[in-house]
């Protein structure tokens, strides 16, 4: 696979070529994907998520829909939280979507293969869409949130968990230290892509603060757009209703 190349101190696709290596990179880490963020989030990662899915404020029975779902690992929340969902998860890679489905085998969670900026799906149909992890990999944001915009009924929530950069002096310093050097060792050794887990912190220099995300969610109609930082503002979760 082509990699990234480093441009400056930074290691990045160029964006045209940024959803192939999304896709590939997310193809060849897929197995070993969930262990690796178990590990290097020390099992925070469930924590965000059943965050994520309790912000969707679903109705009894509604219709959810993960973007990105990768593994899977919000439709397992989601149906944990409510089982009466309707919990549909779309990817763009078929690895990712292989390892949710075999994991999640007997649960009614449905996966489809398909592109978070242009869903497969008529509008107004889900009570809720959220993504984890994904916006700091898709070429559009805004495009991303207005897709999840238009799919989601009127009066539903667009949610949104990604990385943000920690601003706690000293604690940001002891951060960017374990993200940018140990992440990757770590990653190397578990799933012997190391680039990959290069890729991961870098992919978060460029993208917006939560004061930006929000502004963008906004720009595309969103209302009543809020978010809160988790884990010592090392994550975002934002909320904007449709
Ligand atoms: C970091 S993983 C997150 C997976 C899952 N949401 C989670 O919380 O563990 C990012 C996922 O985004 C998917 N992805 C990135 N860009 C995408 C796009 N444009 N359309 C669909 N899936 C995309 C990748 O295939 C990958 O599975």
């Amino acid at each position: 696979m082509r990699e990234p190349k480093m441009q400056g101190d930074r290691f990045v696709p160029l964006p045209e070529e940024k959803p192939g290596y999304v896709r590939r990179m997310f193809g060849d880490i897929a197995r070993q994907y969930d262990l690796m963020n178990r590990l290097m989030t020390g099992g925070q990662d469930r924590l965000w998520r059943r965050l994520t899915v309790e912000s969707a404020e679903l109705p009894d029975g509604g219709k959810f829909l993960d973007v990105a779902t990768g593994t899977g690992d919000m439709l397992c929340e989601v149906l944990h939280q409510q089982p009466n969902t309707l919990a549909v998860g779309l990817d763009f890679t078929p690895g990712m979507l292989a390892v949710g489905r075999k994991k999640c085998a007997g649960t009614g969670a449905q996966f489809t293969m398909g592109d978070a900026l242009d869903l497969p799906f008529p509008d107004d149909t889900f009570d809720a869409t959220v993504s984890g992890f994904m916006m700091r990999n898709v070429a559009d944001i805004a495009r991303a949130f207005s897709e999840q915009r238009r799919v989601v009924k009127p009066g539903g929530k667009v949610v949104c968990l990604e990385i943000t950069r920690p601003a706690i002096p000293l604690w940001k310093d002891v951060f960017r230290f374990y993200f940018f050097k140990l992440v990757p060792i770590l990653g190397g050794m578990i799933s012997g892509r190391r680039s990959a887990y290069t890729y991961l912190p870098h992919s978060t220099v460029d993208f917006p603060a939560p004061d930006e995300l929000e502004k963008i969610m906004e720009s595309v109609e969103l209302r009543h757009v809020k978010y809160r930082t988790l884990t010592m503002g090392t994550v975002a979760l934002h909320v904007g209703v449709k």
